[in-house]
């Protein structure tokens, strides 16, 4: 009788295991960074971080851009003491990002979070691309995460507290035509945040990866500019989601300390579908993530098999059109 009700109960406590909300750090009165902050997803992440009454400085490259971000953000603010602050950088370049880290620290006081939106994206058939855009990518969205945390990472480790966010992409966890180039420099920081996750763990550090879907970014209209037919027509469905929603999302898992940040069902199967030897916070989630892969590795065979069917009929339709040409 008892293991009846047991088992009739075994599946709410396990749901109210999994929705129970973690326990949440706060940002209030401490000293955020957002790099890339001054457009975008940063700029949205930014507005969180003021409204929840941090004190916020953003580093980009373009101080136009910066101060007008700045005039927003002073707009946004719970209490009159907090400050914002900008700051002209390339993230791309070791020195100047580390001077500007340790000045900032002197100015407002130390960096409680760290939050890397810098990046960029370009598509294209891989040939396509010039050196000089390799090195762009590879500069701004790798090497750019990688020198922030180097810069930030002793200074964490020394007041053993801290909270990290590098930016991915939903192409951190899979491939798509006409993202190369792009999508390695995404892999590259899943590597990195996981190694990274180990590292600082022990010192009261917490490390999170966003994995944006398709966001309503200038950058986003940038991108869209450059992408090959066959980008266009697998991404088309997804739709575009707005950055604050994306943002939100963002902040909450960071200060719950969750590895991945994911918005929307899609990027729910993505990341479960992509777990392999993530770290995870609660024994719950494992256990939904095992339940789940082997269906959810038969669904993705769908979706591939339907991206590689447009991807062979886009192909036709070229060689038919040339074909007409030089007739
Ligand atoms: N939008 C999407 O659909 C989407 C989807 C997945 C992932 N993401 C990722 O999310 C991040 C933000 O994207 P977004 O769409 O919000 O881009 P965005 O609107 O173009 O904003 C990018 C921000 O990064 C700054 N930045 C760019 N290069 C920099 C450099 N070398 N040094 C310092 N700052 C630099 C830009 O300012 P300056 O140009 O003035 O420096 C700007 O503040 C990127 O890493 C992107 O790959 C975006
Ligand atoms: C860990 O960091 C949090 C703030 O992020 C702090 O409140 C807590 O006291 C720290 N714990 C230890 C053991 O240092
Ligand atoms: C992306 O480009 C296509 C044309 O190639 C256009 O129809 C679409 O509106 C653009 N989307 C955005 C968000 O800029």
């Amino acid at each position: 009788m008892h293991a009846i009700w047991f088992l009739a109960f075994l599946p709410v406590f396990l749901i109210v295991l999994y929705i129970k909300p973690s326990p949440k750090k706060s940002i209030k009165g401490k000293h955020v960074v957002i790099i890339g902050g001054s457009s975008g997803i940063g700029r949205s992440t930014a507005r969180v971080a003021a409204k929840t009454g941090a004190h916020v400085t953003i580093m980009a490259r373009n101080k136009d851009k910066l101060e007008e971000t700045k005039k927003y953000l002073n707009s946004q603010l719970r209490s009159n003491e907090q400050i914002i602050t900008t700051v002209s950088v390339d993230v791309s370049n070791y020195e100047d990002l580390e001077k500007c880290l340790n000045d900032v620290e002197l100015e407002i006081g130390p960096i409680y979070m760290l939050i890397n939106c810098a990046g960029l994206a370009i598509c294209g058939n891989v040939e396509d691309f010039s050196l000089q855009q390799i090195k762009q990518l590879v500069d701004i969205n790798f090497l750019g995460s990688l020198y922030s945390v180097k810069a930030v990472v002793p200074k964490f480790k020394e007041r053993q507290e801290g909270i990290i966010v590098l930016t991915g992409s939903q192409v951190s966890l899979m491939g798509m035509f006409g993202y190369s180039v792009y999508s390695s420099t995404k892999f590259a920081l899943r590597g990195l945040a996981e190694s990274l996750y180990m590292e600082v763990k022990p010192y009261n550090i917490s490390v999170t990866l966003a994995l944006p879907p398709d966001t309503d970014t200038p950058g986003f209209e940038n991108e869209n500019k450059t992408k090959p037919l066959e980008t266009k027509l697998i991404s088309e469905v997804g739709g575009l989601v707005d950055p604050d929603v994306v943002a939100e999302r963002l902040m909450q898992d960071a200060l719950t300390g969750k590895f991945f940040s994911y918005v929307g069902m899609e990027s729910f199967i993505l990341t479960t579908l992509c777990t392999g030897m993530s770290p995870f916070k609660r024994i719950i989630d494992v256990l939904v993530e095992s339940a789940l892969l082997g269906l959810l590795r038969i669904i993705s065979a769908f979706y591939i098999t339907s991206f590689e069917s447009i991807i062979k009929k886009c192909k036709s339709e070229k060689e038919a059109s040339n074909k007409e040409k030089s007739n």
